[in-house]
This record gives C-alpha cells, sequence and structure tokens, in this order.
C-alpha cells in the first residue's frame, strides 16, 4: 500500500510542482503549455493564497497539486463577495483517473471552509468538475463580462449550500493568469526545462469548443 499524504507546498517543493504542472498540462489545452510558468508567478501574486496551496505525495513522491486564488462576485447593487477560484490542478499522468484529484479537491474545499470562504469559481472542463459538486455558471446566475452571458466552461460550486442566493452575479477573476499573457515569457521560462515536443491532441479542440461557447437557456 502506498502512503499518501497531502501538506501544503513548502519553498523546496517550488519547481517540482512546476515539473509536474508542466507534464500533467503539456498539450492538453494547447500545443505544449504555460501553466507552469502561471504557477511559478502566482505565488508572488496577492491574490495568491497559501493556506490552499497543498501538493499531493505518495511515498514521498509529489505526484499531485491544488492552487487558489481569491477572486470576487459583484452584484447589480455594487456589493463584492470575496469567493474562491482553484487552478491549476493536475495530477501526474500515471496516476490521474484514480481519484487522487478528487482528494486534493475535498481536502481543500475543506480548509477553504474553515477558513470562511463559501463559493468557489473557477473556468474548466465539465467533465472533470461535474462529479464533483460543480454546475454551470448559469444556475447559479453568475454572469462573465456581460450580464447574461454564461461561459460553458465557467463551473460553480457552492461550498457551503444555498451561499449564493439566486440575485444577478458578475465573477471578476484574479489577474494572477494575466502573466501568461506575455507569450515571450512563457517560452523564455520553459526554456529551463529538458525540451518537450509539442503536438496537436483532440483535447486541444474540445477546450476550444468549452472555452468559445455559452450556455444560453
Ligand atoms: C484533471 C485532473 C486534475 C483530474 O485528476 P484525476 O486524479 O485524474 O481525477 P479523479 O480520478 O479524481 O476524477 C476523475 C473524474 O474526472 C471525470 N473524467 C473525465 N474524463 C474522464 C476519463 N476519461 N476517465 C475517467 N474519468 C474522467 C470523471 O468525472 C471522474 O470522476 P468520477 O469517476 O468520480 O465521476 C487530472 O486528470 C489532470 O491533471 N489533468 C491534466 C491537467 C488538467 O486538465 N487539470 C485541470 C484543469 S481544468
Amino acid at each position: 500500500m502506498a502512503e499518501l499524504t497531502i501538506r501544503l507546498e513548502r519553498k523546496k517543493d517550488y519547481r517540482k510542482v512546476e515539473e509536474l504542472t508542466r507534464e500533467a498540462f503539456w498539450n492538453v489545452y494547447k500545443p505544449g503549455a504555460d501553466e507552469h510558468y502561471y504557477v511559478h508567478m502566482m505565488r508572488e501574486h496577492p491574490d495568491f493564497i497559501p493556506l490552499l496551496d497543498y501538493v499531493l505525495e505518495l511515498d514521498g513522491r509529489i505526484v499531485g497539486s491544488i492552487m487558489y486564488t481569491k477572486a470576487r462576485l459583484e452584484d447589480e447593487q455594487g456589493e463584492t463577495k470575496e469567493i474562491i477560484s482553484l487552478g491549476p490542478l493536475c495530477v501526474a499522468p500515471e496516476f490521474q483517473r484514480k481519484k487522487l484529484g478528487k482528494l486534493l479537491i475535498e481536502h481543500s474545499f475543506d480548509t477553504a471552509r474553515a477558513m470562511g470562504y463559501d463559493v468557489n469559481i473557477n473556468f474548466g472542463n465539465p467533465g472533470n468538475y461535474v462529479s464533483r459538486g460543480f454546475v454551470s455558471c448559469r444556475k447559479k446566475n453568475v454572469s462573465y463580462m456581460v450580464k447574461g452571458n454564461f461561459p460553458t466552461a465557467l463551473l460553480v460550486c457552492e461550498l457551503v449550500p444555498g451561499a449564493l442566493d439566486g440575485r444577478s452575479w458578475m465573477y471578476v477573476p484574479s489577474t494572477a493568469a494575466d502573466c501568461c499573457e506575455d507569450t515571450a515569457a512563457v517560452e523564455a521560462f520553459d526554456r529551463t526545462f529538458p525540451p518537450k515536443e509539442k503536438a496537436w491532441r483532440p483535447s486541444q479542440e474540445e477546450f476550444y469548443i468549452y472555452s468559445h461557447s455559452s450556455v444560453v437557456r
């Protein structure tokens, strides 16, 4: 029986977690990946939540990682609500689909609730999240950018049932991921890792469909 531990990430884990993130995301959403650069940068961002930055170890080897940023909701009266946003989440390719991702989500949600958070919202492939209690943003009346715009990939999980009361909310994500728009910086950082071939995968088209569509009724 392998020994499984979930614990907070430590400074000495940083590079290992970036390597893991690169491996797990490579070619999944685009040829190559930028999530390892995001992980590298987000730890310095004011919205980063160190107390929700977990690694999962199997026999002392880090094979899973979950991180969060603070985000917010705004209602039509200008009232704001601080929420959390999951991501990146990853499991080493050879250990995927063994419920390790589920463990990381559940463990971090328990901590988040204890910290007083009651809502998580993130963009993602619904297939990875709907069995974990996430629903379409439309069902919780959470719009993005424009009222009534409900992206297919925008997923809401009430950590405390009923935390969203049906009023119209606007999701305002953290700016932490904006660093990935600097593609030269992403490429330069990637060159500090061993070369890896970029390739097309069907999951990239799936992601295109999810990230360019909305739930309309
Ligand atoms: C997404 C990821 C973190 C999930 O972690 P995991 O340990 O593989 O996932 P789990 O075994 O806990 O759960 C898998 C769930 O995904 C869903 N799923 C989607 N596609 C699946 C597939 N091909 N086979 C099995 N489950 C699949 C199922 O709902 C399953 O949950 P269920 O069996 O309880 O219903 C992991 O696969 C990963 O690192 N992927 C690459 C990076 C990534 O895409 N991260 C998420 C960003 S949106």
